[in-house]
């Protein structure tokens, strides 16, 4: 696409000009905007960009180490990998309010980003992949009757505080473009193709106390779904596709004894924007031999449902 080779060289030689030879950092999440914000600065200013990963160990099955080895080892961008798991859970556990779990991962995550930031030296910006969309809505409701549903975490805040300015390559695209920018920069198309993932990760997907225990059981039950889902190459027909665990046991039977263990959710929707959603309309016997591979993978689950609810009136996440 020479449209998008013409905005790769162009983005190269602004990030030059602005960074200057002061050290850039950026806070990877493994989403792609910030993957894709990576790669573009790293290929403009090489070793002068550092990258943050806060691992709040709230991740999917395996998403730290494939973040990991793909910017340190595939790109060489020098990366710290901040494992902070037994921080986040250890201040999580128990905590059972959707809300209370968000503003506590908020504000560890900026404890912790920031205490890993200070470690740079000479460090004069902050990369953010920061879309088109997020430039206009941060303005296009001002006035408007606003009501929050959820308040999603974001480093809002953090670059006056920590002196930094801001590196935004990305505010002149829309969503498909930082895709075929990232694809012009050699992502793989599996990377570029991912489901949107939220910033408090599986603890909202752990509806009730969160524990140990649960997180373990859920990350296992989403790995056996994805499976599924990739085998019957359904994942690019889907917007999102997620277990939730639910927080009750239900009574089972399972050769000749008695179970009792928790039931799960499936949920899978479609969308444009992640605004609207309904839910995606699965075979029967996708369904049935996805709940029946749970069932025998995972110990802890003896119950599968799936989640027919459209958004409106539900959410997509389940908090
Ligand atoms: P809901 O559940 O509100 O989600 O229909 C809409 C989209 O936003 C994601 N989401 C979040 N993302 N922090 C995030 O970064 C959050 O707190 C958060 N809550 C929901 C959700 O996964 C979906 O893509």
């Amino acid at each position: 696409d020479w449209t998008m080779a013409a905005y790769r060289e162009e983005a190269i030689r602004l990030i030059r000009e602005q960074v200057g030879d002061a050290q850039v950092i950026c806070g990877l999440s493994g989403g792609v905007d910030s993957s894709v914000a990576a790669v573009l600065i790293h290929e403009a200013i090489g070793d002068q960009l550092t990258c943050v990963f806060v691992d709040h160990g709230l991740l999917r099955h395996n998403e730290a180490s494939e973040v990991v080895a793909m910017f340190r080892d595939h790109y060489n961008i020098p990366l710290i990998h901040a494992d902070e798991a037994d921080l986040f859970i250890g201040e999580l556990e128990g905590v059972s309010d959707p809300e209370v779990k968000r503003k506590t991962i908020g504000r560890l995550f900026i404890d912790v980003f920031q205490r890993y930031a200070d470690q740079i030296e000479g460090a004069g910006f902050l990369a953010q992949g920061t879309l088109y969309p997020d430039v206009i809505e941060s303005v296009s409701f001002s006035g408007g009757p606003s009501v929050t549903i959820k308040s999603h975490h974001n480093v809002g805040g953090l670059p006056e505080k920590m002196g930094l300015k801001l590196v935004e390559p990305l505010r002149e695209l829309f969503k498909d473009e930082v895709r075929a920018l990232g694809h012009e920069l050699g992502l793989p198309a599996s990377f570029i193709g991912r489901h949107p993932f939220p910033g408090p990760g599986l603890a909202i997907r752990c509806p009730g106390e969160i524990t140990r225990d649960k997180l373990d059981i859920l990350r296992k039950a989403d790995a056996v779904y994805l499976d599924q889902i990739r085998k019957h190459g359904l994942y690019d027909e889907i917007w999102q596709a997620f277990v939730a665990l639910l927080p009750v046991r239900t009574v089972g039977v399972m050769g000749d004894g008695r179970t009792y263990e928790y039931a799960c959710a499936l949920r899978a929707v479609t969308s444009v924007d992640g605004m609207t959603a309904d839910y995606y309309p699965f075979s029967h016997d996708f369904l049935g031999e996805t709940a029946t591979r749970i069932i025998n993978e995972v110990r802890g689950i003896n119950r599968v449902t799936y989640d027919i609810t459209s958004k409106p009136p539900g959410t997509i996440e389940w908090e």
